[in-house]
């Protein structure tokens, strides 16, 4: 296992869509070692293999608070939501990829999901609660979508304008420069 860098705003590879995975050996497996461990280091509850800019459909998940409960990872590969409910709750979202800016957003309330597990069989959960907004967030990363893409247009632009100042701060260049 490995810690990797984390990508954030306005790195443009978050914004890629990521290819669905059809080959389960070693590689992928090392590869879902390397994103569980950067997800507890970070920490964060959800990470999707993109924000290590890897553009491959694979998402790591664990909502046990590190502390007071033993780890529950959960590991998706090519996840899709093929349910979703007309009620809809709120939470305060944030990301890895997007450090220190939390915003309210409004997602449906529960979710039906299904995936492959690292065997490639494939499963399926109906999830409420936090574990609904956290599968929505991380299957939108998958997607090239951000939590911030959910929230108003004055906010998104601001907190974007904020990382692309800081990334021309410090590098003195822009990480998305084509
Ligand atoms: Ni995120």
């Amino acid at each position: 296992m490995a810690l990797r860098p984390i990508i954030s705003l306005p790195d443009s590879r978050l914004r890629l869509v990521s290819k669905p995975v059809t080959t389960f050996d070693h590689e992928m497996l090392a590869l879902f070692d390397d994103m569980l461990e950067t997800m507890y280091e970070a920490p964060g509850i959800g990470l999707a293999a993109i924000q290590l800019g890897i553009d491959k459909r694979m998402v790591t998940l664990d909502l046990a608070k590190r502390d007071d409960s033993p780890p529950q990872p959960l590991f998706l590969v090519n996840p899709e939501i093929v349910w979703s409910s007309p009620e809809l709750s709120t939470y305060e979202e944030g990301c890895l990829s997007i450090p220190d800016f939390y915003e309210d957003v409004e997602r449906p309330a529960r979710v039906r999901v299904r995936w492959q597990d690292r065997q490639g069989a494939v499963q399926e959960m109906e999830a409420d609660g936090l574990l609904a907004t956290a599968l929505q967030h991380e299957i939108d990363h998958i997607n090239g979508v951000l939590f911030i893409d959910h929230i108003s247009r004055l906010k998104r632009e601001r907190v974007i304008r904020k990382f692309a100042k800081a990334a021309r701060r410090e590098g003195g260049r822009e990480p998305d420069a084509r």
